[in-house]
């Protein structure tokens, strides 16, 4: 289901046209489609056991608190990694035995928080995280679960920023050093080994690479069991990408959860996931007005009102994103170079990019921007962060206001 369409040469998401979310919300403004949220955690929830499976959303791809309260209540659950992105999913009502946390650098706040909220486990990424946690345990004299994050050194295609499952790279351990670290953990009173974890990395398309993560923790699992530690769940992690060239060429959600379920329920484990961007990267567009052409040499640049603190994905890994008029055009052809206003020449949203020729006032749409696009913003040049507005049927809602110029002094004595 396409929930953005065009509708007599108007883009719409579900019913509302763009063209009347800018003019009484103004640019630029991130736009969700709520339906199109609901079908894709559908995706990961209804395909295989549902009693076997825990989908623990990434939080780190977008977490505006009314997205999590939706996703909540589609039932899954979140994958976090700070305190912050903890904060948030309690607060959503996330159940605490649907979180799980990873990341390389807890801090002991932020351990104690999610001891204190007694959250399903804590993923460990290195053996003095370990020392520490058991160490906060003991003070506490509380039972904390453990899973570790291993490190398959497994090689994928993608950003070399986003690939993260080679022994190159900072996170998860090796799995010799895994298995050391659940056999602390089982000799320790007050740790409890339940889990072994992975996250190849992100924006990958490829299944099978998946696959083989998915059979290589649970061969360690079954190893493991028969050295009498006996995991409850394997964490696949997240990753799956989306075809942002061609969206509906993407990848199936139904094919992964499949290729990553079937090795891991044959073998009589519970699987958790942690998808964030095949969730709710095509959920979003960022809708942003022309304010300039400008023809410099003979090369035409639109100059827009969003800029790369709106949507750092085209700066950063140089990652494409389709563009779009918000009016559909008959008018000729043109090259473009789209960029924002600020003061960097990476600042560009694509170059060379074909579309009717445009003028200043018309409305442009980003696509594909529902993750790392907010979640990424930042207040750079002193610009203000976007607006956030979630559509249902023929009505919208703003989920988060623009900010406004006295949040620039947030927190100044
Ligand atoms: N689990 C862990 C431990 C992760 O580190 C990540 C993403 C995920 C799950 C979710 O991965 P996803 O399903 O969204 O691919 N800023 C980059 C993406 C960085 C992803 C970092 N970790 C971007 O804009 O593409």
């Amino acid at each position: 289901m396409n929930n953005f369409h065009y509708q007599t040469n108007e883009l719409y998401c579900e019913n509302i046209s763009l063209t009347q979310i800018a003019q009484e919300v103004g640019t630029p403004t991130y736009v969700y489609s709520l339906a199109e949220i609901k079908e894709r955690a559908n995706s990961y929830q209804q395909t295989g056991s549902s009693e076997r499976k825990t989908v623990c959303y990434a939080v780190k791809a977008n977490q505006n608190p009314r997205i999590l309260e939706i996703l909540r209540d589609a039932g899954l659950g979140a994958d976090v990694t700070s305190g912050g992105e903890l904060f948030l999913a309690l607060h959503a009502g996330i159940a605490p035995e649907k979180i799980i946390y990873s990341g390389v650098g807890k801090r002991r706040d932020e351990i104690n928080m999610a001891l204190d909220a007694n959250i399903r486990a804590l993923h460990v990424e290195s053996a003095m995280e370990l020392d520490v946690i058991a160490e906060i345990a003991s003070e506490r004299q509380q039972i904390v679960r453990i899973g570790v994050r291993v490190n398959p050194n497994i090689s994928v295609e993608t950003h070399p920023y986003m690939s993260t499952g080679e022994t190159l790279h900072k996170f998860g351990v090796t799995p010799e050093t895994a298995v050391s670290l659940l056999h602390t953990a089982r000799e320790h009173p007050y740790l409890q080994p339940v889990a072994v974890a992975a996250h190849i990395g992100s924006q990958i398309t490829d299944i099978v690479p998946f696959a083989a993560s998915a059979q290589f923790l649970t061969n360690m699992a079954e190893e493991l069991a028969s050295s009498g530690i006996h995991l409850n769940y394997i964490d696949v992690g997240g990753g799956l990408g989306i075809d942002y060239q061609s969206p509906t060429s993407s990848p199936q959600i139904v094919d992964w959860v499949t290729a990553v379920s079937t090795p891991v329920h044959q073998a009589g484990f519970d699987i958790v996931m942690e998808p964030g961007r095949s969730i709710i990267a095509p959920t979003g567009m960022l809708l942003t007005q022309v304010e300039y052409l400008k023809i410099q040499g003979k090369k035409p640049f639109l100059i827009v009102d969003a800029g790369m603190n709106d949507l750092l994905r085209p700066t950063l890994y140089k990652a494409y994103h389709p563009i779009m008029r918000v009016q559909q055009s008959e008018a000729d052809l043109i090259d473009y170079d789209i960029v924002g206003p600020i003061c960097e020449t990476g600042d560009t949203f694509a170059q060379k990019r074909q579309l009717p020729a445009t003028k200043a006032g018309d409305l442009l749409a980003i696509g594909q921007a529902g993750a790392y696009g907010y979640a990424m913003s930042s207040n750079y040049n002193g610009r203000l962060r976007p607006a956030e507005v979630l559509v249902d049927g023929d009505q919208y809602t703003i989920i988060r206001q623009r900010q406004s110029y006295e949040h620039l002094l947030d927190g100044i004595s």
